[in-house]
């Protein structure tokens, strides 16, 4: 049975010793999102988390928030997509997804391997091997730390991850010096970020690369993961999102990259992984909490609470989408609802771009109030392109190069976290 038929749309319980209020109304949980500021509610990250992961952009609030997160836009957002960020990461897609065919994978430890060497060689390009193993080998360490008990004896895992961060900053702190003391110039992230005057200090920097690694490392692997799995599962939709890329790839030589125009006309592909991530919740819910007393729904939340801001129930709601459990990209696409009519007499009236008329149809379905999928306001998710345009780039190469089964035996867990504990094992064959 759902919770909210259970308990209604708010209620309180206690989590980790502290009373804690969770909201599942997802027009709430907007309001509060867009309002945070205004009506005086901050990140409440657990523990574990804030002393590993540290004082980054997610744990600042106000005019320092503002300057850290417009740096990181200008790195991964749009803009850069279209300034070439797409190509460079389409070259490093094409030689990752290389050479597959007659091998047994586990898909979801090779886009663990993707999701983390896709985003540090973005970061840091041109380095020896050894770096970028060692860099590895602790930010493993580090991540595992962040979902532990914080429980600081020497053994744990936490403990562990603690050591990990100590260690990544020592790394990083030679890397930066290496790169302040030489003149030689790099295109990567790194070296904008050391040119970038947004950013007071090496710490900073710091934080911001590993921010970048660690927001888009687990939610990018298992959501890359359970497109294979919905893809394997439903040939339909399968088949529909090859002729998607097919149709692409019979205007380009193959050795061309896709770009911007590529991206925007990949419709069907962008509403698989929404429909991925409404199905497989890589974020179940927000943490926030309150620093004055709030009044929210004719109740008052009192100061220092917690409110957690579930969406997990919001995406399986049989009222907001028919047929909740079943995986149907197409609801996604606005093409068939009388929305998509409404907006071709718009196009036709206003004699407006075909450009401009795919960003409206891309805008209507997803921006429907409920879909909090990449959150709203003034944190909503600055990787969403990012996280997107890395998804499409795999599933274009994925699906066009390859068929493939799953092995027997697997078994996925989608809550509370979206793991294939033993690995998702797939036969690969050439296409
Ligand atoms: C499937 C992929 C992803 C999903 C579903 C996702 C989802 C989210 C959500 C829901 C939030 C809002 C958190 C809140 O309000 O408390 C968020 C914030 C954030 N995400 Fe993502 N994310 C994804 C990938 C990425 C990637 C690849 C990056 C890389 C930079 C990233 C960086 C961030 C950062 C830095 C924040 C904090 C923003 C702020 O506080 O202003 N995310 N993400």
């Amino acid at each position: 049975m759902c919770i909210h038929y259970r308990y209604g749309n708010i209620f309180k319980t206690h989590a980790l010793g502290s009373p804690m209020i969770v909201c599942m109304d997802p027009q709430i949980n907007r309001y509060m999102l867009i309002n945070e500021s205004k009506i005086g509610l901050v990140l409440a990250h657990p523990d574990s988390i804030k002393n590993i992961i540290g004082v980054n952009m997610a744990e600042v609030n106000g005019t320092v928030h503002k300057r850290i997160r417009g740096t990181l836009l200008s790195l991964i957002g749009p803009a850069a997509h279209r300034d070439g960020l797409l190509q460079k990461m389409d070259r490093c897609m094409r030689s990752f997804i290389h050479n597959w065919a007659g091998k047994t994978i586990d898909i979801q430890q090779k886009v663990r391997k993707l999701a983390f060497m896709g985003s540090l060689e973005q970061i840091v390009e041109n380095e020896p091997s050894s770096f970028y193993e060692t860099f590895e080998d602790l930010f493993v360490k580090m991540s595992l730390g962040t979902m532990s008990l914080p429980i600081k004896i020497p053994g744990t895992t936490y403990y562990q991850g603690l050591k990990a961060r100590i260690k990544l900053n020592a790394l990083l702190e030679e890397l930066l010096a290496k790169r302040k003391a030489s003149s030689v110039t790099h295109d990567d992230f790194l070296d904008q970020l050391i040119r970038n005057n947004g950013y007071n200090s090496s710490e900073e920097i710091i934080e911001q690369i590993v921010t970048i690694l660690y927001a888009g490392y687990d939610s990018v692997s298992s959501t890359a993961m359970m497109t294979v799995k919905y893809l394997h599962d439903n040939p339909r939709a399968l088949q529909a999102i090859r002729e998607e890329h097919f149709a692409l790839q019979q205007n380009k030589r193959p050795e061309e990259l896709i770009n911007w125009d590529d991206y925007k006309k990949m419709s069907f592909t962008r509403a698989v992984i929404f429909e991925t991530l409404r199905l497989a919740n890589v974020v179940n819910g927000l943490s926030r909490r309150t620093t004055s007393d709030l009044e929210l729904n004719g109740f008052i939340i009192p100061k220092g609470w917690k409110i957690y801001l579930y969406k997990r129930e919001t995406n399986l709601d049989p009222f907001l989408y028919q047929e909740p459990l079943t995986f149907n990209p197409w609801r996604w696409l606005v093409s068939s609802s009388i929305l998509n009519l409404i907006l071709l007499c718009i196009k036709n009236l206003l004699l407006i771009n075909e450009d401009k008329y795919i960003e409206m149809q891309e805008k209507g379905s997803e921006s429907n109030s409920y879909n909090l999928l990449y959150g709203a306001g003034g944190r909503e998710c600055p990787g969403k392109e990012l996280s997107i345009s890395r998804f499409s780039l795999f599933l274009h190469h994925f699906v066009t190069k390859y068929r493939w089964e799953e092995v027997e035996g697997n078994k996925l867990l989608l809550y509370p976290r979206v793991i294939a504990p033993k690995g998702l094992h797939i036969r690969v064959s050439e296409y």
